[in-house]
Formats: structure tokens, C-alpha cells, sequence
């Protein structure tokens, strides 16, 4: 095969080049990859896991790629034949943006069903992304409800007895597959709802130094919530992100946490990638900015990953909608005075570290 134009194109509709083939252009390697993002639906669909997948995206420390990942999973999910519900649980809103959604004051927002009484499906919002992919925004307005909750009944199952009967409430072909709860960085109320909501906790780890400083804060604050609140919770992936291949210190750190982490680390990791950071500027997933980019082919390889380990998951016993529960003396529970501590002290200190 010697036309250059013939073999593009055969290699295009192909998986992978064809035997023999290299492509002398990375411009060619590139619209290769881009092609395979842009033509999701005509490829092999994600598998549709076991159970609907709550997974809550969580890391204390900002900047480590928490919504990146949330919203770079959540799209490729969808593009690939899956539907998934993401719900933007920072106040600052950054996911809302990034996929397009409008999440200024008034716009009906997840605040409305932690603090209010709107259910899920009245703050649910479409995205450009995909029909799929549905998105329930942040307004700023989710920063005072670390303060409201406070003295709210059963305040660390808002959010999950909210996601209950909203998976109840929908018809089967219209319940999502995955369910991606965003998280901000502090370990306060809003995270703890997020936790108590979850089957699995996702923690995107930045392949940087420091990484894994504050990590034991995380993991002992999921066993206290395992312990007390939600039996079910547990850290099912660790994605590594920001990967810089040029430098030892990525490769280091990566082989830190997989020593630590053993299997619950996906093997796809998220480079870093300039297009993955200007994406959500244009309100888009870098699929959609840039489908032939790392960050673009990474994340949708990262999503195949995750996909591929939900199949074999066990149905739950279908879950009842959480009874509502008489508050608790909030110095008699350990976990809540642990986070209201924390939580008063950053809302204290000023806004929190900016993601
Ligand atoms: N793979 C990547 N390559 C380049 N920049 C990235 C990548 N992932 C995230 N970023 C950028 O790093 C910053 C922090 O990421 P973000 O996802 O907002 O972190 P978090 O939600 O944990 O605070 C953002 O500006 C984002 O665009
Ligand atoms: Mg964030």
C-alpha cells in the first residue's frame, strides 16, 4: 500500500495501524486518535456495570485533578454508550463549567436538594457533551451549606438519601450507570454527605511531591465513615494525573503508590497535557476541545478501565430510601465533631484553596 491518502484512511476505520504501517507524521497519529474519540458510537460500547456505580471523586488537597477527572471520565463514559449523572459538589462550580452548565445564583443546583427540598431530578441540567450526560451544578450558594447542614436531621445523608430516591423515582432505562460525585477539597460536611452517598471512592493522585501527604487524613476519614455511617464505602481506584514523563520525580512517585496502592491503581495514566487545562475555558471535556490529545486518549483509556473492573460487581440488595433518622448530639459523634472542627476552621481562614 504506497498512496500515503489510502493508507491514512485504512488506518483511520482500523483499531490500530495496520501491521508494517508507521505513521511519519504525528499530525497522522493524531487524527488517528481523534477520529477513534469523535467516532465513540460507531467503536465498541463501555460495558454496563454489575450495579449503578456511585463514585465519589475525593482528595482533600486542591488541584490534584479531581474535576478534571470528573468531568473527563464522565464524558467518556457517556460517549461511550453509558449513562452517567455528575454532580458538582464544590460550591466554586468548576465541573458545572467545565461541562458547559450554568450554575449562577438562582440557577436550581444541588444546594437546593441538600439544604432545600428540591429533588434531584428538579436540579438536573443536560449537557453539550452528550444526552447521556447529565450534570446537577454547584452554585457559591453550596458554600454556606457546610454552616446550614449543621443543624439539619441526618445532615451526613442528604445527599445520599437524595440519590436514593431519585434512582427510585426513575424509570429503569433512564437511571444512569455511573453516578460521579465531585468533591471540594477540604474534608468537611460536604465531602462527609459525599462519602456517606457512595459505593466507591475514586482519588485521582497528582504525580507530583507531596502527593501522598495528607492522603492517610483521607483514608482514615473514609474507615471512620465506613465504621459509623456508610458500611459500604470503600477506596475502589486510584488514578494517577498530571504525569510528567520527562521528569524522575513522576515516575517515583508513580511507583510510590503503586507499591501502596497494589491493584486499586488503573494502569491508564493521565499525562500532563496543556489541552486537558484549556478544555474547560470553552466550557468543554477535553474530548470534546481536543479528541486527539494525550489528555483526550487518556482519559478515554482511564474510562475503559474503570468500566471494564464495574462488570463483574455484585447487584446491592435493592437499597431502601435512608429512613430519616433523628440527629445525633453532634459532640457525641466522633466523625462530626472531627469534620465540623475542620469545617469551622476553613470557613474561618477565609476562602478555601482555589481549584
Ligand atoms: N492532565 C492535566 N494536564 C494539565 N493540566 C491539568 C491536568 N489535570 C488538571 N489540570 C489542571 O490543573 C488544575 C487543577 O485541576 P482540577 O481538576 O481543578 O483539580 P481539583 O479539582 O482536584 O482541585 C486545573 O487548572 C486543571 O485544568
Ligand atoms: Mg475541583
Amino acid at each position: 500500500m504506497t498512496d500515503p491518502g489510502e493508507r491514512l484512511r485504512s488506518s483511520l476505520a482500523a483499531d490500530s495501524p495496520p501491521a508494517g504501517v508507521e505513521f511519519d507524521s504525528p499530525i497522522a497519529m493524531e487524527a488517528m486518535r481523534a477520529t477513534r474519540v469523535l467516532h465513540a458510537n460507531e467503536q465498541e460500547p463501555f460495558p454496563a456495570p454489575g450495579r449503578i456505580r456511585v463514585i465519589t471523586i475525593a482528595n482533600q488537597k486542591g488541584g490534584v485533578g479531581k474535576t478534571t477527572s470528573t468531568v473527563n471520565l464522565g464524558v467518556a463514559l457517556s460517549l461511550f454508550g453509558l449513562r452517567v449523572l455528575v454532580i458538582d459538589l464544590d460550591p466554586q462550580g468548576n465541573t458545572s463549567t467545565a461541562l458547559g452548565v450554568d450554575h449562577s445564583v438562582g440557577t436550581p443546583s444541588i444546594y437546593d436538594a441538600l439544604v432545600g427540598e428540591s429533588t434531584l431530578a428538579e436540579v438536573t441540567h443536560p449537557t453539550t457533551a452528550s444526552p447521556d450526560l447529565r450534570c446537577i451544578p454547584a452554585t457559591i450558594d453550596l458554600a454556606g451549606a457546610e454552616i446550614e447542614l449543621v443543624s439539619v436531621v441526618a445532615r451526613e445523608h442528604r445527599l445520599r438519601r437524595a440519590i436514593e430516591t431519585h434512582l427510585h423515582a426513575l424509570p429503569a432505562e433512564e437511571r444512569p450507570h455511573y453516578v460521579l460525585i465531585d468533591c471540594p477539597p477540604s474534608l468537611g460536611l460536604l465531602t462527609l454527605n459525599a462519602l456517606v452517598a457512595g459505593d466507591e471512592v475514586l482519588i485521582p493522585i497528582q504525580c507530583e511531591y507531596y502527593a501522598l501527604e495528607g492522603l492517610g487524613q483521607l483514608l482514615s476519614n473514609i474507615e471512620l465513615v465506613r465504621a459509623h455511617l456508610n458500611p459500604g464505602i470503600s477506596v475502589s481506584t486510584i488514578l494517577l494525573t498530571m504525569y510528567d514523563g520527562r521528569t524522575k520525580l513522576a515516575d517515583q512517585v508513580a511507583d510510590e503508590v503503586r507499591n501502596h496502592f497494589g491493584d486499586l491503581v488503573l494502569s491508564s495514566v493521565i499525562p500532563r497535557n496543556v489541552r486537558v487545562s484549556e478544555a474547560p475555558g470553552y466550557g468543554q471535556s477535553v474530548l470534546t476541545y481536543d479528541p486527539g490529545s494525550r489528555g483526550s486518549t487518556s482519559y478515554v483509556e482511564a474510562a475503559r478501565e474503570l468500566a471494564l473492573r464495574g462488570v463483574d460487581l455484585e447487584p446491592l440488595v435493592p437499597v431502601q430510601p435512608t429512613p430519616a433518622v433523628a440527629a445525633a448530639p453532634p459532640a457525641a459523634h466522633p466523625l462530626s465533631a472531627l469534620v465540623l472542627g475542620e469545617t469551622v476552621a476553613s470557613v474561618r481562614s477565609g476562602p478555601q484553596e482555589n481549584s
